[in-house]
């Protein structure tokens, strides 16, 4: 529960939160993003090192999540003029453009229905929070981290990848997976069935619930 709101913040499996919000490509909602997958995720401030580097870093990966059919929305409470200048100055700096939208939530309204602020670190900027978003506007992960250390994009694009896996193919993935990686099996739920899996030559099993197959 955001205690400023009463509102019930985004978990997963739960809607995204509905937002119209300004960004540095214009007005932007959450129904533009209907029938995609989306990453919206915050950082605290423009012009701040950590927040440079992570930017660089969103856009080098912003290639391969545009190939999975995921787009990238960033989110600060600067404006559209500070973002504006500072994605120029990193374009400058790193000869490198920032291809996806920044929204400028300077009320803080899209923040706080996600829940992005974390009172106790700062009141005033939004901690680096990560939402993917799928194609029915369902929250299917959420990554927070603080406002000290910068995300890890290949975690990013390997947790897209694989609820995209576990969606095409029904099954779930272990520690580590990364794209070509055998996926797991789900446990057998009755008896009859752990029985059938001694006799499933496509599967191979540890014991009667940690079972992998290939996916390819
Ligand atoms: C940074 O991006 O460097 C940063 C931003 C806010 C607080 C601490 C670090």
């Amino acid at each position: 529960m955001n205690t400023e709101t009463g509102h019930q913040l985004p978990r997963i499996g739960s809607k995204a939160p509905n937002f119209k919000a300004e960004t540095t490509k214009g007005t932007i909602s959450l129904n533009d993003y209907q029938g995609k997958w989306f990453v919206l995720f915050s950082h605290p401030a423009d012009f701040t090192p950590v927040c440079t580097t992570e930017f660089v870093a969103f856009q080098e990966v912003y290639p391969e999540l545009r190939e999975e059919g995921v787009e990238l929305l960033g989110l600060s409470v600067d404006s559209v003029a500070s973002h504006l200048a500072w994605i120029r100055s990193i374009e400058k700096t790193f000869n490198i453009e920032i291809e996806f939208p920044l929204v400028a939530d300077s009320d803080k309204k899209v923040a706080i229905s996600y829940g992005m602020i974390m009172p106790e670190e700062s009141q005033t900027e939004t901690s680096r929070a990560v939402f993917i978003i799928d194609d029915n506007q369902i929250v299917r992960a959420i990554i927070y981290y603080p406002l000290t250390t910068g995300r890890n994009m290949k975690e990013i694009v390997r947790l897209v990848k694989a609820l995209k896996t576990t969606d095409n193919h029904g099954t779930p993935t272990p520690a580590n997976w990364e794209s070509g990686d055998k996926v797991l099996v789900s446990p057998p739920k009755t008896h009859e069935e752990m029985k059938k899996r001694a006799s499933q030559n496509d599967i191979e099993c540890l014991n009667w619930y940690l079972c992998e197959k290939s996916i390819d």
